[in-house]
C-alpha cells in the first residue's frame, strides 16, 4: 500500500472515466430540438461536458433561463432512456481500477451530475464496487463547485491524493484541496485549459495514466475467457459482438482464435484446414492442433492473463476434446492427454458455449460460405461433436455457461453478455 503513488484517488466522471459525448450531446440535442431551438452557430456541444447542466444550457448553448429547467426534465428523459447507453468506460480504466483497489488505494468519484445518471451510468458497467465513496452534485439544479465535491469525495486522512479530471473545474477544485490535479488530456478539456488550471500532471491517454497511477503496483491476473460451439452456431458474429460490449465496458480485451493466434500457430492451422490434406490421420490432426496450442498459449495466452487482459478465444482445448475427441473417436481422454503439455494450468476461467442442434448449424453454415475440409466430414461426424460438448458442458458445469444459439443473433449476444459480465463480476 506504501508503495502506491497516490493512496487516494478522486475521478471526475465524464471524460475521465466514462467517455460521455455521444450520451451527453445527444441528450442535450433532443432537449434542445424539443424545445424549438437550435444548436448556435460556432458552438461545441461538448463544451455540455464537466461543468453542471444547468451552466451547460444556459451558458454554452445559451437558452434563457425561464427555459432551463423544462430543458433538464427533457434531457433527463433522454438521458435515462437512451443516452446512458451510448456511454463507454474508457480502456484500462477497468484494471487501473482493479489494480488500485487490490492494492489497498482509497478510490471515490466526484461529479457535478446528478445523483440519479452518475449512479445509473456507474451501475451500468458495474463499476460501482470499485468506489468508497460517490459525490455528485445534490440534485441537477445545484451548482455546488467542484472544490466542495471533491471535499467531500476526500477521506479523513490520506497520505497523497490526487484528483483525475479532464476540466479546469477538476484541477482548480484539486488546487483548492491542496491535492494534485491529474489532467485527463483524452477528456474534453484542451492540454492548454488543464495546464492553466494548475494540472501537476497531464495524461494524454488512459495507458499513461495506468502508468502513472499504477507505479510499483502489482497487477491483478487477467481473465480467460473461451467461446466453443459447433460449426454454424454463430460463434464469429458472437465473438465480434462480445468484444465489442467488453470492450465498451472498459475491460482491457485480448481478442485471439484457434488453431491461430500467433505466426507459428497461424502456419499449423493452414495445414490442417487445407482442403488438399483430405488424408491426414486423426492422429496427426490432434497432435497438430495441441501443437498450434502449445505455441499460442505460451506467446500469446499466458503473458496476456499475467499482465491482466481479458483474454477472449474463439475455440480452444475443448474444441479438440469435442472434433477429435469425438468426432474423430480418438477419445476425450487421450485428447486431454495430448494436450496436457500445451495447455498447462492454463484452463479457462470460463467458457461460453453456443447450444445449437448440428444439423440446424451445418445448414447455416453452409449457406454461408464454401465448406472447409472438417465441415465436409459425414453428419454423424458432427452429432458425436455435439455429444461430446455436452458431455464437457456437464462434466464442468462451473466453468461452463450455455447460451441457446437457435435465436436471433442480437438476443443470443444480448444473454452471452449477461452470463459473462455475472462471471467476471464474480471474479472481483
Ligand atoms: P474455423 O474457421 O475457426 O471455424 P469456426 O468459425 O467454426 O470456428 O475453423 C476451425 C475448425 O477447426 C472448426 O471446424 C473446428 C475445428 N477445430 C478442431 O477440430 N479442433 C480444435 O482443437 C480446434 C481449435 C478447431
Amino acid at each position: 500500500m506504501n508503495q502506491l503513488p497516490y493512496d487516494t484517488v478522486i475521478f471526475d466522471l465524464d471524460g475521465t472515466l466514462c467517455n460521455a459525448e455521444q450520451g451527453i450531446v445527444s441528450s442535450a440535442m433532443y432537449a434542445l430540438e424539443e424545445l424549438g431551438y437550435q444548436l448556435p452557430e460556432g458552438v461545441d456541444p461538448r463544451e455540455m461536458i464537466g461543468p453542471p447542466l444547468v451552466h451547460g444550457f444556459e451558458q454554452v448553448l445559451g437558452l434563457p433561463p425561464e427555459q432551463t429547467a423544462r430543458a433538464m426534465e427533457l434531457y433527463s428523459r433522454y438521458f435515462d432512456r437512451e443516452g446512458m447507453y451510448k456511454y463507454t468506460v474508457y480502456p484500462h480504466i477497468r484494471s487501473i481500477l482493479r489494480a488500485l483497489r487490490a492494492a489497498g488505494a482509497y478510490l471515490a468519484v466526484a461529479t457535478s451530475k446528478s445523483e440519479k445518471p452518475c449512479r445509473a451510468v456507474l451501475e451500468h458497467f458495474a463499476l460501482t464496487r470499485y468506489f468508497d465513496k460517490i459525490v455528485t452534485a445534490d440534485s441537477s439544479h445545484s451548482i455546488a463547485g467542484k472544490a466542495e465535491l471533491i471535499r467531500r469525495a476526500l477521506p479523513e486522512r490520506y497520505h497523497r491524493a490526487a484528483m483525475v479530471g479532464d476540466r479546469r473545474y477538476d484541477m482548480e477544485g484539486a488546487k483548492a484541496n491542496g491535492i494534485d490535479g491529474i489532467g485527463a488530456g483524452y477528456g474534453y478539456g484542451s492540454d492548454q485549459e488543464l495546464r492553466d488550471a494548475g494540472a501537476e500532471h497531464i495524461v494524454p491517454d488512459t495507458e499513461a495514466l495506468r502508468a502513472l497511477l499504477c507505479q510499483g503496483v502489482d497487477i491483478p491476473r487477467g481473465f480467460f475467457l473461451t467461446v466453443e460451439g459447433p460449426d454454424g452456431s454463430g460463434k464469429t458474429t458472437q465473438v465480434n459482438l462480445l468484444e465489442k460490449s467488453l470492450r465498451e465496458y472498459g475491460f482491457s480485451v485480448l481478442r485471439t482464435r484457434e488453431p491461430g493466434g500467433c505466426p507459428i500457430s497461424e502456419d499449423i492451422r493452414q495445414i490442417i484446414l487445407d482442403t488438399k490434406n483430405m488424408e491426414m490421420s486423426p492422429a496427426c490432426e490432434a497432435l497438430l492442433y495441441a501443437a498450434a496450442r502449445a505455441q499460442h498459449v505460451v506467446q500469446v495466452i499466458r503473458p496476456a492473463v499475467e499482465t491482466g487482459m481479458l483474454v477472449l478465444c474463439d475455440r480452444f482445448v475443448d474444441s479438440s476434446i469435442a472434433y477429435q475427441g469425438g468426432g474423430r473417436e480418438l477419445g476425450m481422454e487421450t485428447v486431454q492427454q495430448m494436450n496436457a503439455p500445451a495447455v498447462g494450468d492454463m484452463m479457462p476461467d470460463a467458457t461460453l458455449y453456443l447450444d445449437i442442434d448440428y444439423r440446424l448449424a451445418l445448414q447455416r453454415r453452409m449457406g454461408a460460405s464454401a465448406p472447409d475440409r472438417l465441415e465436409l466430414e459425414a453428419f454423424d461426424f458432427h452429432e458425436r461433436v455435439q455429444k461430446t460438448y455436452e458431455r464437457l458442458v456437464h462434466d464442468s458445469r462451473k466453468r461452463f455457461m450455455t447460451v441457446n444459439a437457435d435465436r436471433d443473433p442480437m438476443a443470443v449476444a444480448k444473454d452471452a453478455l449477461a452470463m459473462v459480465l455475472a462471471r467476471l463480476e464474480q471474479e472481483e
